[in-house]
C-alpha cells in the first residue's frame, strides 16, 4: 500500500511532539478519526556501546510500553473511520496490548489471541483495557493459525498482515531524521520477528528520501535470538525466503517468530539496504538486559535482544558510522 506522503517541514516544526505531526504522512481522511494518547516523537539518547557512542530511541516509553502503539494508533483510527465495530488480533503479546488499549480508547470491541505461554502483565494488561483473551495452547504459529477463521468474519487488526500498520510504525524513521535535523543515520540497528518495525522503518526513510527530505536509505542491521532465527539462517544461506527451521524457547518471545508472514520482503529490505542479519544467545540478551537495567534503563528481554546485537555490530562498524538503535519494549511488561 503505496501513499503519496508529504513533508510541509516548517509547519511540522510547529506541532505538538507527537507522531501524529507527520499528518500529511499518514493514510488517515479526516483529523475527527484520529485516535490518540499524543505518543510518539520518544526521546533519542545517547549511549556508550562498547566505547562507541550511539543514539537510542526510546520507543518503550509508549503509552502501553512498546512502540506496537505507532501502528495500532493508526490501524484502530483506520477502523474507527471505517465505522468498525469489533476487531479481532493474534500476537506474543505486545501487539495485543495496543490493540485493546486503542479500541478501548475508540470504543471498539476487542478481541485478542495469545499463545497461553505469553507473559502474565501482558496478559493482565490486555485483560485491563477490557479485551476478551484467547489463550492459545503451543506456539505463536498455532496461535496465527487458529485465529484464520474468525479474522475471516471480522475486521482483522493484523500488525502482520495490515499494511496499515506499518503506516505507524514508519513514524519511527520520520522521528529519527527530524530529530538528526532532518537526516538519515548511516546505520539502524532494529529486532525483527514479523518485521512491522523493520519494513516500517523502511518505508520511513523511502517515503522521505522520495519527498527530497533525505538522501540516503541506512543500512539495516536485523537482529534475531539464536533459538529462534528463521532470517538469519535464511539469509546466511543466501535464501530469498525463510524455511523452516529447528526452534527452541527463548526469552525474547516478541521476536520467537518461526515462519515470518512477510519473511521475503524482510531478507530483500536489509540486502538491499547493504545491511545484514545477526543472532544472539540467551546469555547475550541476559547480559544485555542487565548491564542497561544498570544504567536506569528497564527493558523486557526482547527488547534486550536488540541492545545485545548491538553490542555486537558496534564492535566491527566503521568508527565514523553513525548508528542508532531502539528499546522496543519496557521491561514492566515481564518478570
Ligand atoms: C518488545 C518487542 N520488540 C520487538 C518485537 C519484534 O517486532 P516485529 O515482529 O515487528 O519484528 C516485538 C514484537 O512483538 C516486541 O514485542
Amino acid at each position: 500500500m503505496e501513499y503519496d506522503s508529504r513533508f510541509p517541514v516548517k509547519e511540522i516544526e510547529k506541532r505538538p511532539p507527537n507522531m501524529w505531526r507527520y499528518r500529511e504522512a499518514i493514510p488517515i481522511e479526516f483529523d475527527r478519526s484520529i485516535i490518540s494518547m499524543s505518543e510518539g516523537f520518544t526521546p533519542l539518547i545517547e549511549e556508550e556501546i562498547c566505547g562507541r557512542k550511539v543514539l537510542i530511541k526510546q520507543d518503550h516509553l509508549f503509552p502501553t510500553g512498546s512502540y506496537k502503539d505507532r501502528g495500532a494508533s493508526v490501524l484502530i483510527t483506520y477502523a474507527r473511520e471505517h465505522s468498525v465495530e469489533s476487531v479481532v488480533e493474534d500476537s506474543s503479546g505486545n501487539a495485543g496490548c495496543s490493540i485493546s488499549a486503542y479500541s478501548a480508547r475508540a470504543g471498539i470491541s476487542c478481541e485478542i489471541f495469545v499463545p497461553e505461554r505469553t507473559s502474565a502483565r501482558k496478559l493482565d494488561q490486555i485483560r485491563a483495557y477490557g479485551a476478551r483473551l484467547r489463550l492459545i495452547r503451543g506456539s505463536r504459529e498455532d496461535t496465527a493459525r487458529s485465529i484464520l477463521k474468525v479474522a475471516s468474519e471480522r475486521f482483522y487488526a493484523s500488525h502482520t498482515y495490515n499494511p496499515v500498520f506499518l503506516h505507524g510504525t514508519k513514524t519511527f524513521s520520520f522521528e529519527i531524521c527530524e530529530q538528526l535535523g532532518w537526516k538519515s543515520p548511516d546505520t539502524i540497528v532494529l529486532p525483527v520477528g514479523n518485521g512491522t518495525l523493520l519494513l516500517g522503518a523502511l518505508i520511513g526513510f523511502q517515503e522521505m528520501k522520495s519527498a527530497g527530505i533525505i538522501d540516503n536509505i541506512p543500512k539495516i542491521i536485523a537482529v534475531q535470538s539464536e533459538n529462534c532465527s528463521p532470517l538469519v539462517q535464511a539469509f546466511n544461506r543466501r535464501l530469498v525466503q525463510p524455511v523452516p527451521v529447528e526452534t527452541k524457547p527463548t526469552v525474547a518471545e516478541g521476536i520467537a517468530i518461526e515462519r515470518p508472514v512477510r519473511g521475503s520482503q524482510i531478507l530483500r529490505a536489509v540486502r538491499d539496504s547493504g545491511g545484514l542479519f545477526l543472532d544472539v544467545s540467551e546469555m547475550e540478551i541476559i547480559e544485555a538486559r542487565t548491564e542497561m537495567a544498570r544504567r536506569g534503563h528497564f527493558l523486557e528481554p526482547t527488547a534486550a535482544a536488540t541492545i545485545a546485537g548491538l553490542k555486537k555490530y558496534t564492535a566491527f562498524s566503521d568508527p565514523g558510522e553513525r548508528i542508532i538503535s531502539v528499546f522496543t519494549g519496557h521491561g514492566l511488561k515481564t518478570v
